[in-house]
């Protein structure tokens, strides 16, 4: 399974990922990553482990639409079969995930629908919720909901800071990404309406 990874930042999401088509845990190959921001950690992440990595400037396009189809040529040009968001800080439109459909991966770290967009985790304290986690789903129009493929419980711990309780979920987000890639190269994700069903895997 060929995979394309978007990134903005420090990449460890992508790294995981790497790590695990690397160590066969997943029959998958990162072709292509690619960042908005030319300093993204997870482009040096991308090139040291060997893999195309390229810095797209959205500034550039007159507009977000024209940068998701910028963003898709490239995407369809190395022949990515999967897209994995991994911190990809900018919203993605029609124009994108309509040449993706069902075809795209987002980590969120959050239990969705709770606390979608920004700052999941201060708006997760905020609230004083004493459990929360991550979620990897399909992306679709909106912002964070799309159908539902895994999601991870995480403890908020008293005292927590917003720092503390996001290096938690991270350690279940790197495991969570792995295991829905894994899924969805087996062909075990089945979209029934807007949920997804596992199918049960082979012996
Ligand atoms: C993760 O918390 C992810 O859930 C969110 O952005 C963060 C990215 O971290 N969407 P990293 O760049 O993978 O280290």
């Amino acid at each position: 399974l060929r995979l394309g990874v978007l990134a903005s930042g420090r990449g460890t999401n992508l790294q995981a990922i790497l790590d695990a088509c690397v160590n066969r845990e997943v029959p998958a190959r990162v072709v292509l990553v690619i960042s908005d921001k030319p300093q993204a950690q997870a482009l040096e992440r991308a090139r040291a482990a060997g893999v195309l990595a390229e810095y797209h400037d959205p500034r550039i396009h007159p507009g977000r639409a024209s940068y998701d189809r910028h963003l898709a040529d490239r995407l369809e040009e190395a022949g990515v079969e999967l897209v994995c968001l991994a911190g990809f800080m900018r919203i993605l439109g029609s124009a994108f995930v309509e040449r993706f459909r069902h075809r795209i991966l987002n980590i969120h770290p959050s239990l969705l629908p709770a606390f979608p967009g920004k700052d999941a985790q201060r708006q997760a304290l905020e609230h004083g919720v004493k459990v929360s986690g991550c979620t990897v789903h399909l992306v679709d129009e909106g912002v964070d909901t799309g159908p539902i493929v895994l999601q991870a419980a995480v403890p908020v711990l008293e005292g927590d800071t917003e720092e503390s309780l996001a290096e938690r979920i991270l350690q279940h987000e790197h495991r969570l990404y792995v295991e829905a890639i894994r899924l969805y190269a087996a062909g075990r994700l089945q979209l029934e309406g807007r949920r997804v069903r596992i199918v049960p895997g082979g012996a």
